[in-house]
């Protein structure tokens, strides 16, 4: 530990308030109905933040994959097919408004079990309104498209169509972000869907199922399969009548889904991956706002964000003040119990992780970037990390290189644009990056250059509805949100028409 002492254990003796009875569904949700696994196993799901554990739920695996796809397919031509698309969207309607009215239980149900900051959630789950709602009402608004034939005697047009039985298969870091953001489009494109929330975080995706219950989704509509992933999901990976999958997750799991794909189906793969993602700091900004918004980038959500602002760029005309308020910046950030709002950091979510951060902080000091704080193991009950950052790192240094999912940020000194915008680039990440300037030309340059799916300007971690979000690179495949978002989930087809036989 160094001088900012504050950021130091006395923020672990917080009490953890939240001892949450659990009372909600814990069976799989397939055909409507809560229901065991055909094997009978279950496994314990645990709070982060105590390590108890909350419940056990039913755990699913290919047998039981099977039969939420067999519930998908036949729910595709039943009652969802003839409600058609204003029945879609008017369902899709009510389960927004219900989601509004119960975003604060869903939230707290979320930080509960994935340790987010309590604001965090509520904050997310209360702007996921807006994703129902927007991709509500693409239901209605889908279009083909007439084409003007260059053959007289050909009337030619295209329909956008439902895919059919989808999967998914979600992790634990923002569960209902990464669920919503795949499923509001696809079910309003008319599919069917297979979910597979992470083992570790199950609880927001089943009573999901309850609130569709409520407001009169058709049975088999809306299938959950909590469960493992060499299992479970693999069983949606490789399944023969899936024909489509998306995926949030590790680079890693998701070439081993890709592989999965290519090998039984060829089905349709959208990919959200990793990030490395560097943040640009000009000179002509006010640098305690730099700083701020730097360490929100990294440490919001503990750090276990895709889009984590994990490389600051700083130029070499600010960067020692820069460095001077980073260190003084961290004493603000408050670790503790993540259903009390004033901290500003939980836990993370499993010791796995735990292990895998404190490991990159000991890289990070063997590799002899200047550790400003943070950086001290906690050995006490939950899987705290204090924020940590780092200065003098080098380009070349592996917490420069690798996504450590944890609040570790590293501090990069450079000296002009060019130089930058290549370092920026070295990274086979490209999830998103940001630029922190009011010159113009600057954005210009840098958002155009910047090999990133989301190029923040001035800001950091915001997304919408309408906007597409995605990786360049190795940090996926396929946009979610926005038109793009919705059109994957449709499959075109094109109608040839002759005139006279
Ligand atoms: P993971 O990629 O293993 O887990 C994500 C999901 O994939 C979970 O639902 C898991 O059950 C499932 N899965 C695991 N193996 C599978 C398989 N063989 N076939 C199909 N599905 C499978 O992520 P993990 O191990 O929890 O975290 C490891 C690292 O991944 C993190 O440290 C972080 O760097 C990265 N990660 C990135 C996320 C993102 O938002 N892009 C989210 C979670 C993790
Ligand atoms: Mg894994």
């Amino acid at each position: 530990m160094t001088h900012s002492c504050r950021v130091s254990h006395q923020y672990f003796v917080k009490q953890i308030k939240m001892n949450m009875q659990y009372d909600g569904p814990t069976k799989l949700f397939i055909n409507g109905e809560f229901v065991e696994s055909k094997s009978g196993k279950r496994f314990k799901v645990i709070q982060p933040s105590t390590e108890k554990t909350i419940c056990e739920v039913s755990e699913a695996d290919l047998q039981d994959v099977n039969d939420a796809v067999d519930a998908a397919e036949e729910a595709l031509s039943g009652k969802w097919k003839t409600m058609g698309a204003t029945g879609r969207r008017d369902v899709l309607l009510r389960l927004a408004d219900l989601w509004e009215k119960e975003s604060e239980e869903l939230a707290k149900l979320e930080s509960f079990n994935n340790g987010s900051p309590i604001n965090l959630s509520m904050y997310i789950t209360k702007d996921l309104v807006n994703e129902w709602r927007y991709n509500a009402g693409w239901a209605d608004k889908i279009e083909g498209r007439v084409v003007q034939s260059c053959k007289n005697d050909l009337h030619v047009y295209t329909r956008r169509e439902p895919i059919g039985v989808c999967g998914m298969i979600v992790p634990w870091n923002l569960p209902l972000w990464c669920l919503v953001v795949k499923l509001a489009p696809c079910l309003a494109m008319g599919n069917t869907v297979v979910v597979k929330p992470s083992e570790l975080t199950p609880l927001t995706a089943l009573k999901l199922a309850e609130m569709f219950t409520r407001v009169g989704l058709p049975r088999g509509v809306y299938n959950v399969v909590p469960g493992y992933g060499p299992t479970a999901g693999a069983a949606i990976a490789s399944h023969m009548r899936i024909r489509k999958v998306a995926f949030t997750g590790s680079t890693l799991i998701g070439r081993t889904v890709m592989e999965a794909a290519a090998k039984s189906n060829l089905k349709i793969v959208q990919l959200e991956l990793g990030g490395k993602s560097p943040m640009v700091v000009f000179p002509d900004v006010d640098v305690e706002e730099a700083v701020k918004l730097s360490q929100f980038a990294v440490f919001n959500n503990n750090g276990q964000l895709c889009t984590a602002g994990s490389r600051t760029f700083v130029h070499s005309k600010i960067y020692d003040e820069f460095v001077q308020k980073a260190s003084k910046a961290m004493s603000q950030h408050v670790v503790g119990d993540p259903m009390d709002p004033k901290n500003t950091l939980g836990p993370l979510i499993n010791k796995v992780q735990l292990q895998k951060v404190n490991k990159y902080i000991q890289t990070g000091k063997q590799e002899g970037a200047k550790l400003l704080g943070g950086g001290d193991e906690y050995k006490g009950q939950g899987y705290f990390v204090n924020p940590t950052v780092f200065a003098n790192v080098k380009p070349d240094m592996t917490i420069a290189k690798e996504e450590i999912f944890g609040p570790v940020q590293s501090i990069i000194k450079f000296d002009d644009e060019k130089t930058v915008i290549k370092l920026c680039n070295e990274s086979e990440y490209g999830l998103a990056a940001a630029v922190l300037t009011n010159d113009i030309g600057t954005v210009f340059r840098l958002s155009s250059s910047l090999q990133a799916g989301t190029v923040w300007v001035n800001t950091y971690h915001e997304t919408l509805a309408q906007g597409e979000f995605g990786g360049y690179k190795q940090s996926g495949i396929g946009r979610e949100g926005g038109p793009s978002g919705v059109e994957g989930w449709t499959l075109c087809k094109t109608v040839i028409v002759k005139s006279k036989l």
